[in-house]
């Protein structure tokens, strides 16, 4: 009797991209994840780390999609390699934002992150985001299956006492690296109210007190 294989499709909620053309994987019913783990060359990757250890950096604007114009986002940052890399990969990035979402524009902000204030696991309200940590731990996330939904919130308790409330196992808390990038669906994408990834910021401890962090978020209307 002949063998009949079948391609198995495992209905997991998040999706690993190969490439940034593998984003649009975000707008499939139960997703609420698109990893991207691209790798930064060792020697490239220490520019911006030194970069981002020598300089605070803060900085959010509307940028159009088709046409970012990001060297004059980047434009009061001290010339270096390291701002000509960031300022490429967020030119890329913002355009492809803007192809995913169809937005005309997007809110931009790259900062230096040096607290922990996001370190209670939640889920966003924004429709889509993406995030990126180009220095520094990467942004924290969970699989459904290891969230208790309805402890979200802090509900009065401590962030740590929350924390072990909402996530059962937390040796399974996932963590982003330098240079990944997470597309993310929040609640209010439609359909997916109830399902929006559940992640937080890197406990302090664990960020070594500093990180460099591209957060683009849909304008809202
Ligand atoms: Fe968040």
């Amino acid at each position: 009797m002949a063998i009949e294989l079948l391609d198995v499709v495992v209905p997991f909620h998040f999706r690993y991209a190969r490439s940034a053309d593998e984003f649009a994987a975000i707008h499939a019913q139960g997703v609420n994840l698109v990893l991207w783990r691209r790798e930064q060359e060792p020697g490239l990757g220490g520019l911006v780390d030194a970069f981002s250890s020598d300089h605070d950096i803060d900085v959010k604007a509307v940028l159009q999609c088709g046409e970012p114009e990001v060297w004059m986002f980047l434009s009061d940052l001290p010339s270096c390699g390291a701002r000509d890399m960031l300022a490429a990969d967020i030119d890329f990035l913002v355009r492809r934002f803007g192809a995913i979402t169809g937005a005309a524009a997007a809110c931009v902000h790259l900062e230096t992150v040096q607290t922990d204030a996001c370190r209670l696991f939640h889920v966003d309200a924004a429709a889509l985001r993406m995030l990126v940590t180009y220095s520094g731990f990467g942004t924290q996330w969970v699989t459904n299956d290891n969230v208790r939904r309805n402890e979200l919130t802090a509900k009065g308790r401590s962030f740590e006492a929350a924390n072990r409330a909402i996530v059962p196992r937390p040796a399974q808390i996932r963590s982003a690296r330098p240079w990944w990038v997470m597309l993310q669906k929040g609640e209010s994408y439609p359909g997916n109210a109830g399902n929006g990834v559940v992640h937080r910021s890197p406990p302090l401890e664990q960020a070594g007190g500093r990180r460099l962090r591209l957060c683009i978020d849909e304008v809202k209307r």
